[in-house]
């Protein structure tokens, strides 16, 4: 696990010149930063294709430090894919329904965003998982010239990859059932707070069941998909066995060899391939330290259901 991207090692750029930057990975088992694009100007379809490629290959790519105007990582994002609108409005910022605010920041006695320190995967609960996330640092907490409040991500295909073939083989036939309503009795115990969804949220977001191992439909690779903060039960298992199992499977996909910890700086933007990771912030800073992060998420560009595992 290291923090940083090793400069030693670059995939270098395309002959022919038509395309404009870097890929460097981090030496860990996922992630590469992109090295002399700037994503705020245009970027051409070229650099998006080749672009493409490495988040299908590194599952996290790291742009450092340019300055984004919400519209242009709405933008940027959008040379993705289509964007998400999540279903807890209140935390959408407001004039760029696009993006989620994840936030500690209490504005008039509310918080203005959502936050993500548990292991999970943003919207394993909808019945179309989105394909990833796009994650910019707007404000972060510097105490004594530190940066705090680090994202750590698991490659959740790696973690597969480590598995003993007769689990591979148990785990490649079963389902698992994912829960968002939750999800807030998790965080409220965590930070003795007392958010619940409504019952019109409830309604938008009934449990839904997907594989517990999903093949890659752009990579090829199989994953687990299964996530601390959202997966409840495996489907047709006695609940002794199902937690038992899920424990270990959490356990396993945490292991430091395959996490890159992402260590923030102002005006960074991660972005994550949600069918091939699991995530985390690693909190760690006060309520006065204030963190404020803008996610644009991206919808799925081929239906769920197609991403088995034979
Ligand atoms: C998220 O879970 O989407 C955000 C992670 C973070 O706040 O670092």
């Amino acid at each position: 696990m290291t923090q940083q991207a090793a400069p030693t090692r670059t995939a270098g750029r395309p002959s022919g010149g038509a395309s404009s930057f870097d890929i460097v990975p981090t030496g860990c088992a996922l992630g590469a930063e992109i090295v002399g694009l700037d994503i705020a100007g245009e970027v051409s379809s070229a650099d998006f294709a080749r672009l493409r490629q490495a988040y299908d290959e590194h599952s996290v790519l790291v742009f450092r430090g340019r300055a984004l105007q919400p519209a242009e990582q709405v933008a940027f994002s959008r040379g993705f894919g289509d964007l998400e609108r999540h279903v807890v409005e209140k935390y959408l910022l407001p004039g760029h329904p696009e993006i989620f605010r994840v936030s500690n920041i209490v504005e008039n006695g509310q918080r203005i965003g959502g936050s993500g320190e548990f292991w999970h995967t943003d919207l394993s609960y909808v019945a179309e998982p989105s394909r990833g996330s796009l994650l910019y640092a707007v404000e972060v907490p510097v105490r004594d010239g530190v940066v705090l409040g680090d994202t750590e991500f698991a490659s959740s295909a790696a973690a597969y990859d480590a598995l003993p073939a007769a689990l591979r083989r148990k785990l490649d036939d079963m389902q698992a059932v994912h829960r968002f309503g939750d999800i807030y009795a998790k965080v409220n115990a965590q930070r003795g707070t007392t958010t619940t969804l409504s019952d019109e949220q409830k309604k938008r977001t009934p449990d839904v069941v997907h594989p517990v191992v999903i093949r890659h439909p752009f990579s090829g690779r199989k994953s687990l998909f299964v996530n601390e903060g959202f997966t409840v039960s495996i489907l047709g298992v006695p609940e002794a066995e199902s937690t038992r199992l899920l424990e270990e499977l959490y356990a396993h996909c945490k292991r430091p060899e395959f996490v890159y910890r992402h260590k923030w700086q102002p005006h960074d933007l991660v972005m994550w391939d949600n069918w091939a990771t699991i995530h985390r912030a690693t909190g760690g800073y006060t309520a006065e330290e204030r963190r404020l992060m803008y996610r644009t998420t991206l919808q799925a560009s081929v239906p769920f259901g197609s991403l088995t595992p034979q």
